[in-house]
């Protein structure tokens, strides 16, 4: 039962593990991770890690400019990952081990190579033309307005064979389609029904608050010198303040429509949405939850990844989110993906262990990034590698993603069980893939994988960790982070030292408990509450 009385759903009480296909396990030896790769590894995934979800980055049919977010077909698989037989291969085997399958949805845009951007740029009274966004050069010849794409220039690239730009948010081979159309709406919503058809259990919505822009397309204004929230710097692109180019109000529509949809095929296997919104702005963001919690299930929470790396910023983001968040809503945190700098080499190695302690012990739905159990770090990449065009297109090689898309580590063999030997994977492996890897830290009673899976296993068996009731815990260190969990008679505390400097910490009441795991994995047993000594960068997590 979650605290509002209503019967948990698995997308509440369950955890979440994001798979980047290309970069998960390599079948069958081409150097890119593949659907059968998946397969293989899904005993690890929820036989020894012990998830209760997996979520897959893209595997449809794409030219791979930006590594399947330019979707070709939004009902089919590209050969590079297998084909529809070993997709439903994937969901049998998924569900035959108790585990669900959410895909990814990439509505805001397609390829250009799209059939239906190849009609629609064809010529302007093509039935498709109004599938996409395409407006008259300003007088000059300039572009219809001042909109800048995430991934470097101008949003708008002019179209020679009919004289007219076309909307792109990101790279000019992902032409924004347009939601104000009825048919698309129409031919989108059937491609989620395709899926659900075949058994999927839920979709991430790519950049889900972009799909509807400012229907005048006006200009942004400049960026004020102060005031913006932003989780990381985006060079020319964050000149401006993207207020008409995304998230215009009509966009909660389409997600009650979508919301709706998907409750039309949840009667027997309550399917999930969750969507990517990079918002950081808790009273807008919260919307996307809907006034009546009939939009996403989840809009995805990336504060975690914007907040000051310490007890007080932390914990007066998880408050300040548990306070925003509407009436009987679920939250989530997440503090790694694809597209993010490896926590592990964002804040280190020994505060990794901290944050994966924090993520695993919140209140709500957690995403963990694949290779973020093994504290794997972000791996250098020689410029004559690079493959994600964002660090090229910008010129600024910083902004790639590579580093944190490079090959899970299974083992010690050659390519770390990525690949077979002697191929080249798409991205170089980590060069300590020989001591760091999942078989390796097996044998490790104090490894990050031990970590995390002791973390998986006390959450999954616990009403309190999984759904229960969070509360601060207000403490006089300035370094730690302090809260309880509780459902019914059950109740951990958990306390967390931000520092690499020894803690005392006191717990108002005192008594005592066990100590079910530290995030040095090196100790349990009876602890005095009246004085929690934790040494440096040390999380523990109580039993009360
Ligand atoms: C967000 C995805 O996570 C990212 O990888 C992609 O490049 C952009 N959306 C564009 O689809």
């Amino acid at each position: 039962m979650s605290a509002d009385g209503s019967q948990p759903l698995w997308w509440q009480s369950g955890v979440v593990y994001q798979i980047y296909p290309r970069s998960f396990r390599d079948s069958n030896g081409d150097g890119v991770g593949d659907l059968a790769g998946v397969i293989e590894k899904l005993d690890y995934v929820s036989g020894t890690l012990g998830v209760d979800a997996i979520w897959l980055s893209p595997f449809f049919p794409s030219p791979m400019a930006d590594f399947g977010y330019d979707v070709a077909d939004y009902t089919a698989v590209d050969p590079l990952f297998g084909d529809l037989d070993t997709f439903d291969r994937l969901v049998d085997e998924t569900h035959r081990r108790g585990m669900k399958i959410i895909i990814d949805f990439v509505p805001n845009h397609s390829s250009d190579q799209h059939p239906w951007f190849i009609e629609s740029r064809s010529s302007r009274n093509n039935p498709k033309r109004d599938w996409y966004v395409w407006r008259d050069p300003q007088p000059d010849g300039s572009p219809p307005n001042n909109w800048l794409a995430s991934f470097g220039g101008p949003s708008w690239t002019l179209d020679e064979t009919t004289g007219q730009y076309y909307l792109h948010s990101f790279l000019p081979q992902q032409p924004d389609l347009n939601w104000r159309n009825p048919e698309v709406k129409q031919a989108m919503f059937d491609a989620l029904r395709f899926w659900m058809e075949r058994g999927v259990d839920g979709f991430r919505i790519d950049v889900a608050h972009r799909i509807m822009k400012d229907p005048d397309l006006r200009d942004n204004p400049p960026t004020p010198d102060s005031g913006q929230i932003r989780h990381k710097d985006q060079a020319d692109y964050d000149t401006q303040l993207h207020i008409h180019d995304m998230g215009h109000d009509d966009v909660h529509e389409v997600y009650r429509e979508m919301r709706a949809l998907l409750d039309e095929y949840s009667s027997e296997h309550p399917r999930v949405s969750i969507g990517e919104i990079h918002i950081f702005e808790l009273d807008v963001w919260s919307r996307y939850y809907g006034g009546a919690l009939d939009e996403l299930h989840l809009p995805f929470n990336f504060g975690l990844l914007a907040v000051p790396w310490d007890a007080t910023g932390v914990q007066q983001f998880v408050n300040a989110l548990e306070t925003a968040i509407p009436e009987g809503a679920w939250p989530n945190y997440v503090v790694g993906n694809h597209d993010e700098p490896r926590v592990a080499s964002r804040i280190g190695l020994a505060r990794a262990r901290i944050a994966m302690m924090l993520l695993l012990t919140l209140r709500g739905t957690p995403t963990v990034y694949q290779g973020d159990e093994l504290a794997m770090e972000d791996v250098p990449v020689p410029p004559e590698r690079i493959q994600d065009p964002w660090g090229i297109r910008v010129g600024d090689l910083r902004l790639s993603r590579d580093p944190q898309r490079a090959p899970m580590l299974w083992d010690a063999s050659p390519n770390a069980g990525f690949s077979a030997e002697g191929v080249e994977p798409w991205l170089p492996i980590a060069a300590d893939y020989a001591t760091r890897n999942v078989a390796s830290q097996l044998d490790d009673p104090r490894s990050m994988l031990a970590l995390t899976r002791r973390l998986l296993t006390e959450r999954r068996d616990s009403p309190a960790l999984s759904l229960g009731a969070y509360e601060p815990v207000d403490v006089d260190s300035p370094a730690c982070m302090v809260w309880t969990r509780y459902s019914g008679d059950e109740r951990y505390l958990v306390a967390l030292n931000f520092t690499d400097q020894p803690q005392t910490v006191s717990i108002p009441g005192g008594g005592t408990g066990t100590l079910v795991a530290s995030t040095h994995m090196d100790r349990e047993g009876q602890v005095d509450l009246s004085a929690l000594n934790l040494r440096g960068d040390e999380g523990w997590l109580v039993r009360l």
